[in-house]
């Protein structure tokens, strides 16, 4: 596979900053464990944005990760940061405000920030055709400031550093060539009152609370700002797994349009998660235009009907009626859909009805892996790491390619033919001068395969049918050379609609542009396996 990874020298700079963050500043607030006081640890800058990169990166299909448990702590996954807990130690909330001490429960944090995940984690998924990663993060992940006035503003010192340290995991990721979807996974009132949001109550405070939305508002804001920007992240989902209440669809509205006016987001992704309702949300995004992708989540294992079903009934739903539900979502809002959580785990229960049990799980695993690469723009398996993994080849990635899912996710079986460097000619916008003596054999190429007729003698239907299908063969051959396919094919199409203009694409003619480019995107994937 050949990555377009990114060029600089930023991994040095982390290399520094880690060693910085371990200082032994004697502690001033005696406390039983004797935790060091750790200093702050400055926001490193993001390389230089590259359009042509962030475009590949942005629409391209995604094969990804959750790295759960990292920044938004869960007690099934990092048992160990909850040993010393407050209260029912099963959110965010118990560690920030147990451990004895605001400075132990710092330390204890930074500590497993530091060494849940490292290069060598992004490398080895870039290696193996991992292109993304979904980083679950808290409102807390922001900072001090952005936890006043919240249940975490006793504990605000706790996260003097966590800003750092997210964008310190953006800057690995796209040192390895691996995109980032930020994920607001706990907004500042709880979206759905789960452990996972941050809270140990189980109220869901967000909707009803005119200061938490704004708060969180304020968060979203603050996120577009900082990333939009970043070459290699993907875009920001406004919400993880909110409830589906009346108010969601009005907040998700107020909050598009709060972030969509943030200077350079204006093709910038954001992703909504669906509240598990496929069609509503495939609905709301088919009603927009703009860069929305709808999340939606797939597990088989929390309710009793699905604990009833076993493993290779699931596997038989997936591959017909459940295949055909998403395949029908996604065509109904131009192919902006992810699953980006699922997992192998099935239950006790699912599995005793087999004869295997270790091949009827393996047999679903694949199943949800056929099935969601072929009817989507990617997916994301939860989770990459947690503690015990060995054990749980069901929730845990790092066991889970030993056991069910293959060890390598490219989308080609080799690399493009011939091998070319990375060639970032994408919208004609976009297209890097250097690259055009590189793809200098493509008009001669397709104009064989089309016997074109002469361009003044084309109806505007032949000539935006014609056009289509040449930036759909040289899209392809571009995100090939980036071990890639294009996934928003859709959006791609739209977008490119618009930059080209009327004066190239006759309006009327632009279905006569996106047949041909379809057309030509499949004939160049082919051609460049
Ligand atoms: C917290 O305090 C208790 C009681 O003083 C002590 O046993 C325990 O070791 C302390 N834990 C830490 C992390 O300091
Ligand atoms: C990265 O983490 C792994 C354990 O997951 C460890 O074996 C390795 O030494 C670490 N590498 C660096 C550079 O810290
Ligand atoms: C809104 O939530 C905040 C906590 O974030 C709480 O202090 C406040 O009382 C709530 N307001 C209402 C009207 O419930
Ligand atoms: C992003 O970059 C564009 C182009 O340089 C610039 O106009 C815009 O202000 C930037 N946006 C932010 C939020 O920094
Ligand atoms: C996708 O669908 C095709 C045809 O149904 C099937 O052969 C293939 O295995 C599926 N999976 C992938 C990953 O392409
Ligand atoms: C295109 O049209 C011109 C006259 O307008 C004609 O001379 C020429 O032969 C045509 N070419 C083809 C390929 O039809």
């Amino acid at each position: 596979m050949l990555s377009c990874s990114i060029t600089g020298t930023f991994w040095v700079m982390v290399l520094l900053h880690a060693v910085t963050a371990i200082s032994n500043e004697p502690d001033k607030n005696s406390n039983p464990r004797d935790c060091k006081g750790l200093q702050d640890l400055p926001v490193e800058p993001f390389p230089p944005f590259d359009q042509p990169t962030a475009t590949v990166m942005r629409y391209r299909k995604q094969q990804s990760v959750n790295l759960g448990s990292w920044f938004v702590h869960e007690s099934w996954m990092t048992p160990s940061l909850f040993e010393e807990a407050s209260g029912d130690k099963v959110s965010e909330i118990d560690i920030a405000s147990g451990w004895n001490s605001t400075t132990c429960a710092r330390e204890v944090l930074e500590t497993h920030w530091e060494t849940f995940m490292n290069y060598s984690d992004f490398s080895y998924l870039s290696r193996i055709g991992i292109n993304t990663v979904r980083i679950p993060i808290g409102y807390w992940s922001l900072g001090p400031k952005y936890c006043q006035g919240t249940p975490f503003s006793p504990y605000a010192d706790v996260y003097h550093n966590s800003w750092s340290f997210v964008v310190r995991a953006i800057n690995m990721a796209g040192e390895a060539g691996i995109g980032v979807l930020v994920d607001l996974h706990a907004a500042v009132g709880s979206q759905n009152g789960q452990p996972h949001s941050g809270i140990s109550d189980g109220h869901i405070g967000l909707f009803d609370n005119q200061t938490n939305i704004e708060k969180t508002l304020a968060v979203l804001t603050f996120l577009t700002q900082q990333l939009c920007n970043v070459t290699n992240v993907v875009g920001v989902q406004i919400l993880n797994e909110p409830h589906n209440c009346r108010e969601l669809i009005g907040f998700y509205d107020e909050a598009i349009s709060i972030m969509r006016k943030v200077p350079g987001a204006e093709d910038f992704p954001f992703y909504i998660h669906d509240a598990f309702n496929l069609q509503e949300f495939s609905d709301y995004v088919a009603s927009r235009t703009d860069f929305v992708v709808q999340d939606h989540h797939s597990y088989f294992v929390f309710t009793s009907e699905d604990a009833k079903k076993s493993a290779s009934q699931h596997k038989e739903d997936i591959e017909t009626w459940y295949s055909d539900l998403l395949a029908a979502a996604f065509a109904n809002q131009r192919g902006n859909l992810v699953i980006d959580e699922w997992s192998c785990a099935l239950t006790a229960e699912s599995l005793s009805q087999e004869p295997d049990e270790d091949a009827a799980r393996r047999a679903f695993c694949m199943a949800q892996l056929n099935t969601y690469s072929n009817t989507t723009a990617g997916w994301s398996f939860w989770g990459y790491m947690k503690e015990d993994c060995d054990t749980d080849p069901g929730w845990c990635f790092r066991s889970a390619i030993h056991d069910a899912l293959p060890s390598d996710f490219s989308p080609y079986m080799s690399s493009c033919n011939p091998p070319k460097p990375f060639v970032a000619g994408l919208l004609d916008r976009e297209l890097d001068v250097k690259s055009v003596s590189l793809v200098h054999h493509r008009p001669e190429a397709i104009h064989r395969r089309r016997g074109r007729r002469e361009a003044g003698n084309m109806t505007a239907e032949e000539q935006s049918s014609d056009k289509g299908y040449r930036d759909g063969f040289s899209t392809a051959e571009d995100f090939c050379y980036c071990g890639s396919q294009l996934g928003f094919t859709g959006q791609y199409i739209q977008t490119s609609i618009e930059a080209l203009g009327p004066g190239v694409i006759a309006p009327g003619t632009e279905s006569y542009y996106r047949a041909g480019f379809t057309q030509g995107l499949a004939d160049g994937e082919a051609s460049s396996n």
